[in-house]
């Protein structure tokens, strides 16, 4: 069966409502089962290992596509954080950008991406200048850790748009187009 959904990072599939969701081909870097903090069992089990920087598909082959990259560069190697979400490289941006492109490049025309950010050392106006490249709508939840949802598209190339150059900074984000909208 082809899978039309792909979550090339899964870890621990905390967020999904079925962790077999048998529509979806759940994907990590790495194995892992042992203990965190807390003493609870914690396993990362993916369908298949791979690297997401360098994903082993065709163009164009996946629907939707949730990209939660770990978001943290120098969580202590043993720590919980390191063990349930793993690290990115100090040099993080060339890291999420070549991750956030494999996605977009695996990702159908008229498909949908959902990239999720933890802000804790790097802001979500920071990642979308990084990965240059503008979500159509996003929301902060404050409360959680400052987790950001940013929805995208893929649009056919003649209609698709980048960043406009001007307002490739955070500040562009910054305070929002409307009332509610989030702070970036
Ligand atoms: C923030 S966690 C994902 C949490 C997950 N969405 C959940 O609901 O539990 C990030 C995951 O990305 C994985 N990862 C890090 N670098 C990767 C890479 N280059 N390719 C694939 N997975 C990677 C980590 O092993 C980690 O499990």
């Amino acid at each position: 069966m082809n899978k039309p959904i792909l979550d090339p990072c899964c870890g621990g599939r905390m967020f999904w409502f079925d962790k077999k969701n048998p529509h979806v081909l759940f994907c990590d870097n790495r194995e892992f089962a042992g203990n965190l903090c807390d003493d609870r069992n914690f396993e990362v089990k993916p369908d298949m290992i791979l690297d997401f920087t360098a994903l082993p598909f065709d163009d164009e082959s996946f629907w939707h596509i949730v990209f939660d990259p770990p978001h943290v560069m120098n969580a202590g190697e043993n720590s919980w954080m390191a063990k349930k979400y793993g690290c990115i490289p100090k040099d993080w941006k060339p890291y999420i950008k070549a991750g956030f492109d494999e996605c977009w490049r695996v990702l159908k025309t008229h498909g949908t991406l959902i990239f999720k950010w933890g802000e804790r050392q790097i802001t979500p106006g920071q990642i979308i200048k990084a990965i240059g490249r503008a979500p159509l709508y996003g929301q902060k939840e404050r409360k959680n850790g400052n987790t950001t949802w940013l929805a995208f598209m893929k649009l056919p190339q003649e209609e698709d748009f980048s960043l406009p150059k001007k307002s490739a900074t955070p500040a562009a984000f910054a305070n929002g187009g409307h009332d509610g909208h989030p702070s970036l």
